[in-house]
């Protein structure tokens, strides 16, 4: 019986413990409505990619978090703060690097961390050690008194990061912090991120990389302000995704992708979607073993080499496009 009652107790203190909880937050701008009636809870030291195309609501969700608009209505709560009503003692715990955020480009590496330590508040010790703590974690290591404007875009980001969190914020929210940079600086930017959660930091980020969202340990994927799926990376190939996923290999992907919609259009194979990632086509079907020969010899009739034609775990984006589409068709079996 005792046995019983102490997991009970301790979910209960975790979930309590949770550095973010949102609540049927919803934004209205006039009669649209951004964000409606979301609910999620981030866990300490997590790291939660929140999805979505653009429009979605992302940005919205997040300046809500960082109390900067009002829920129209909802309840939120970051580190147990109320964000409307507690927003600046909330603020001093919490990082902020928006799709905008701007370093001087006429200051050094070294100065923008410095202002920023200011606006913040530190003290000239505390200061100088987390200006050090920046530089090294950014990699900056000889570039900081380089001027800001004549740093690569990689070294721009992490720098911009380093400035967001010089207060050591105990939950950082990251707003598409990757857009732009090439894929080697993504990289080393998501090694950064696992850096600091391994530290107990608290992340939110938003991406529209769908490889970088297969990096997060948890996902909510939004959508015309509706949050449509929740879970890890792995629970929502598992359960939120509608058929199973083809993969064709072929030297002519744009002709097999156009001989495809048009069977699917006629209804002759009543695939469910398919498109182009890459060089590789998907193709999303209900029974991947009962379509694979009929589409190999569509595309092979139509002289179309089809090099491999696999069936695989589904990535995100697959899971998202079929999520998405059953939340906007919900009749839709
Ligand atoms: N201040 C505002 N007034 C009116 N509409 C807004 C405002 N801010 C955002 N929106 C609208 O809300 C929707 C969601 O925007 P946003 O949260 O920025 O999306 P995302 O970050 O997912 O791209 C968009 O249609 C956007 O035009
Ligand atoms: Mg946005």
């Amino acid at each position: 019986m005792a046995d019983k009652e102490i997991p009970a107790v301790q979910a209960a203190a975790e979930s309590r413990a949770d550095p973010v909880i949102a609540e049927d937050l919803t934004k209205r701008f006039g009669e649209f409505t951004a964000v409606d009636r979301v609910s999620f809870r981030i866990h300490p030291g997590e790291v939660f990619g929140w999805l979505g195309p653009n429009g979605a609501g992302k940005t919205t969700t997040i300046r809500m978090l960082l109390g900067l608009i009002r829920p129209s209505a909802g309840k939120l709560s970051v580190l147990g703060y109320d964000p409307v009503t507690e927003t600046k003692t909330m603020q001093a715990h919490v990082g902020y690097m928006s799709q905008l955020f701007t370093l001087y480009n006429d200051l050094t590496a070294r100065e923008n961390i410095r202002f920023y330590g200011k606006v913040y508040g530190l003290n000239r010790k505390a200061l100088a050690q987390r200006q050090q703590e920046i530089i090294q974690m950014a990699g900056l290591e000889g570039r900081e008194d380089m001027l800001t404007a004549n740093l690569s875009g990689g070294w721009k980001q992490r720098l911009a990061l380093g400035c967001a969190i010089v207060h050591n914020p105990r939950v950082i929210f990251l707003d598409e912090p990757t857009a732009g940079v090439d894929a080697i600086s993504r990289r080393e930017f998501w090694g950064l991120i696992y850096a600091m959660a391994n530290k107990g930091t608290t992340i939110l980020v938003t991406t529209h990389y769908m490889d970088e969202a297969e990096l997060c340990q948890r996902v909510g994927f939004i959508n015309q302000g509706r949050l449509v799926a929740a879970g890890t990376p792995d629970e929502l190939k598992q359960t939120h995704m509608h058929g199973q996923v083809l993969e064709i290999d072929t030297p002519d992907p744009d002709r097999a992708v156009r001989l495809l919609k048009e069977a699917q259009t006629k209804g002759s194979l009543p695939f469910e979607e398919v498109a182009l990632y890459g060089a590789q086509i998907h193709v999303v079907v209900p029974n991947a073993e009962e379509f694979r020969q009929p589409i190999r010899k569509l595309l092979e009739k139509e002289n179309i080499q089809v090099s491999s034609l696999e069936w695989i775990m589904p990535t995100l984006e697959d899971v998202f496009i079929s999520t998405v589409r059953e939340s906007a068709e919900p009749g839709l079996q």
